[in-house]
């Protein structure tokens, strides 16, 4: 029998998310969850969902939601479209502006995913090189961003942490199609933005940033992400998207989760002062630390034994994500450790452990 998927799914591989042991006794520092819980507000929010008119189908349009997201980022509902985890808003995003055969563009090492979205819609995928200072050459840029369709890029980054100014993220906008900035680490920024860059000349009318709540809000298990652009834009995605893509139980938490700054802004706050000293203990131990504006440090040991440091510390049930990518247009890779930020007792786990685990390495 031919084999009856589309050829290219056929060929992709697909991707591989972070590992989620379902036991407990782990020490989860690998796919940059939030360690704090949600604010009681979304508990109580969820509570009374349940017990609502779960027999009917969920607001479509995320009304409460998107008033409450509106305000914070200084704009019109309009310009709001929820989505089930910020996953959603990419499949979202390469379903309303790539056809086959156009093309994605994203910095790279990033988030990898763009990169399976856009195989699965059979469009085409330019990786652009970061340098070991995490810059983009902006020739290469203009070269591969000016005719692309969309263009990815998560700020700040993941896996390296950084994040880009305005003036460098100008050059990568395409000539006629969209920029995308993944703000799924922006509230951890040094200077989280609230919306400015959406009515910068610059970039009006041809960005679209995109948000999720399982990060700064520890919302992960619940999938709530969305978008903000301009409504012309918001409109042409609204109709891409399944008509209720997000529940009533997760748009009631979604809504008290945004509700509550303050419980997000303290986890924030806790969860920079464990990153200040975690990237202070870890030079003691052999690593390099790479300036981060988010919940994870990107590092690097000085033995380069990255994958074995990665062992033992599962063997030890400590998870880090350990991390290769191939450099474009060559033969080496660059590889290292992604460490999510967890609390101080589980920071003060893997520092134990680390310490045996590289006097060997
Ligand atoms: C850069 C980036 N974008 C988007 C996402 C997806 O977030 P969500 O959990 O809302 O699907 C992640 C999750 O790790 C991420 O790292």
């Amino acid at each position: 029998m031919k084999n009856p998927f589309r050829d290219n799914v056929q060929k992709m591989a697909g991707y591989v998310s972070g590992e989620q042991p379902q036991e407990s006794g782990w020490v989860k520092l690998n796919t940059n969850e939030n360690p704090y819980p949600p604010s009681p507000a979304v508990v109580a929010a969820i509570q009374q969902a349940a017990t609502g008119r779960l027999n009917v189908y969920p607001d479509p349009r995320a009304t409460s939601f998107r008033k409450v997201a509106a305000g914070l980022f200084d704009v019109d509902p309009d310009w709001i479209l929820p989505a089930n985890g910020s996953d959603e808003n990419l499949t979202i995003l390469i379903r309303s502006f790539c056809d086959t055969g156009d093309s994605i563009v994203y910095p790279y090492p990033s988030y990898v995913l763009y990169e399976t979205l856009a195989q699965i819609q059979g469009s085409t995928v330019s990786r652009l090189q970061l340098n070991d200072q995490f810059e983009w050459d902006p020739s290469a840029a203009r070269q591969l961003c000016g005719p692309a369709n969309l263009c990815f890029v998560p700020n700040p980054n993941s896996p390296t942490g950084n994040r880009w100014s305005a003036e460098q993220l100008q050059q990568l906008l395409p000539d006629d199609g969209v920029l995308v900035l993944d703000e799924a680490y922006g509230d951890f920024a040094d200077e989280p933005h609230k919306g400015q860059l959406l009515k910068d000349p610059r970039f009006a009318g041809r960005i679209v940033v995109t948000r999720t709540l399982s990060k700064s809000y520890s919302l992960a298990g619940l999938r709530f992400g969305f978008s903000i652009a301009d409504p012309a834009l918001t409109e042409g995605m609204q109709k891409v998207k399944d008509s209720y893509n997000c529940d009533a139980i997760a748009i009631a938490a979604a809504t008290a989760a945004l509700e509550d700054q303050e419980w997000m802004l303290a986890n924030r706050k806790k969860i920079i002062a464990t990153r200040t000293r975690l990237a202070a203990e870890l030079p003691k131990l052999g690593f390099a630390v790479s300036a981060s504006e988010t919940n994870f440090l990107w590092v690097k040991h000085e033995s380069g034994r990255h994958a074995a440091i990665y062992e033992g510390l599962k063997q030890n049930k400590v998870l880090v994500r350990f991390m290769k990518f191939p450099i474009v247009d060559s033969d080496s890779v660059i590889d290292g450790l992604r460490i999510t930020i967890g609390t101080d007792a589980e920071i003060d786990r893997l520092l134990s452990v680390l310490a045996d685990i590289v006097s060997s390495v």
